[in-house]
């Protein structure tokens, strides 16, 4: 029905806000794209040496998807906010004013769960925070959260799994060179200056 994709279309135009580059755009800091793995996400914002910068990429990255799944709830109808958080996912991975070259949808992915399922939003950044802290490789946290997403679905009992579930095999596509970087010992870990162009 027309609720459905209005939710679709909502979704998608918040979630393909590129935060990531256009912060760092209006910071001065050149294009993001240009630099370590060539993502818009925090992780490569903070690669331009601006942690508040990164910092913010990610709260908005985050909380565009909270925003566009509870503005849809309240103007389409409470169910209409699974398919506003599909919208922002392929919105966030896949922007059509970037050429869908978006990002790898981490701090997105949290912004879904804390609208849609809280629990599970608490052990998603419970597990990308220590991994971030003992690890220290972005990807390794980030993919090992979106992992946590539908398995935290599936033991709660929510009718949310197999979207999460899509979600998260999404995450770890989109996170391809990185394993690849990984297998070659050679992805960088948080702090280090240096990193492999993607
Ligand atoms: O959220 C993205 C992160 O997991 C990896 O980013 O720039 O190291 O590829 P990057």
């Amino acid at each position: 029905t027309r609720e459905i994709l209005f939710a679709l279309l909502l979704g998608y135009l918040f979630g393909s806000i590129p935060f990531g580059l256009l912060l760092t755009r209006l910071a001065g800091k050149g294009d993001v794209r240009e630099i370590g793995s060539g993502n818009i996400g925090a992780t490569n914002v903070l690669r331009t040496g601006s942690k508040p910068l990164a910092a913010l990429t990610l709260v908005l990255d985050c909380l565009k998807a909270t925003t566009a799944i509870l503005l849809s709830q309240l103007l389409f109808g409470q169910l209409t906010g699974m398919i506003a958080a599909a919208g922002a996912m392929i919105g966030h991975l896949y922007p059509l004013w970037l050429k869908f070259r978006g990002g790898k949808g981490v701090a997105t992915f949290l912004g879904v769960l804390i609208a849609l399922l809280w629990p599970a939003s608490l052990v998603y950044a419970g597990i990308w925070i220590l991994l971030l802290l003992t690890i220290r490789i972005s990807s390794v946290a980030g993919m090992a959260a979106a992992v946590s997403a539908p398995i935290s679905a599936y033991l709660l009992h929510s009718s949310l799994f197999l979207m999460l579930l899509g979600f998260a095999v999404l995450v770890l596509w989109k996170h391809r060179e990185n394993i690849l970087r990984l297998r070659k010992g050679t992805e960088p870990r948080i702090g280090t200056k240096t990193s492999s162009a993607a």
